[in-house]
């Protein structure tokens, strides 16, 4: 089996240190990448091909992990080539899943739960193919969602319209525990109730958005946009306060 990655990050790299098989063997290709990638991919000794065609065409599994914004154009322009299963990795919202399927033939919509270089990621799939992608169990926790292409990228933003939101009312409650310095006591009573990590998780969370709040709130909208049918009160009011 080769598993060929377009894209050769952190995801790509972890996914090599995670998946030790002699049966597996990797390939990918430096056609137009930074220095970094190209000292990433010498590091990790795998094997190199000239052009990203070459690597869609000879693996049995492409995985893109790339980019947001490169996502599509990667698909159009190698999609073509793989005989094998197309699996994306990135970040994109539910349309641009299906955007990417229509170039491709096997196409799985994937999804990393957690750091990819976190102590126990999960890899979430969809799509009927996704059942030949279960060997990726023995390395990587693996889960398959559906047949349904478009269902993990759902649930991604399902996901984080849950976090940020969330996020947004505890910058809130903590900001007017900090005007009455109680900040302390509410977390420890909220922790009484939400665990004993509560703290740690939400005052990471906390700093995570309000040092990210352009980028947070540009993902809120994409979701009130994806979702405009649906209520989402609670969502529109979390976007104004990350807006502001
Ligand atoms: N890191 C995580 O824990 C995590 C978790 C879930 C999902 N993701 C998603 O997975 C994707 C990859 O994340 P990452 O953390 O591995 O990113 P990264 O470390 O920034 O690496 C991105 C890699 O993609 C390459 N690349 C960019 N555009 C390309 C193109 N058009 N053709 C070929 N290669 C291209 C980059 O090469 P250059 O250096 O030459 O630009 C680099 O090697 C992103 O979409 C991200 O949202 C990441």
């Amino acid at each position: 089996m080769i598993i060929g990655f377009i894209g050769f990050g952190k995801v790509s790299q972890n996914l090599i240190n995670l998946i030790k098989s002699e049966d597996v063997s990797f390939i990918t290709s430096a056609e137009g990448r930074s220095p970094k990638t190209i000292e990433r991919i010498r590091e990790s000794e795998i094997d190199v091909a000239d052009t990203f065609e070459e690597v869609a065409s000879v693996a049995d599994v492409i995985i893109s992990a790339n980019s947001p914004k490169s996502a599509v154009e990667v698909a159009k322009n190698y999609g073509k080539y793989v005989e094998g299963i197309y699996l994306d990795l990135n970040n994109i919202s539910p349309d641009t899943t299906f955007e990417i399927a229509e170039h491709v033939n096997d196409f799985v919509d994937g999804a990393i739960i957690g750091k990819i270089d976190s102590a126990h990621p999960i890899l979430y799939l969809s799509g009927e193919s996704s059942d030949r992608l279960m060997f990726l169990n023995e390395f990587i926790e693996t889960r398959k969602i559906s047949d349904n292409v478009g269902d993990v990228a759902i649930l991604k933003l399902l996901r984080s319209s849950y976090t940020k939101t969330l996020s947004a009312l505890l910058i809130e409650s903590s900001q007017i525990a900090e005007e009455y310095k109680l900040c302390n006591e509410l977390f420890d009573i909220l922790s009484l109730t939400e665990g004993d990590e509560f703290r740690e998780k939400s005052l990471s969370r906390i700093n995570n958005t309000l040092n990210n709040s352009k980028r947070k709130s540009e993902e809120l909208e994409e979701i009130i946009n994806y979702f405009e049918g649906n209520d989402l009160t609670m969502v529109k009011a979390a976007f104004k306060k990350l807006s502001q």
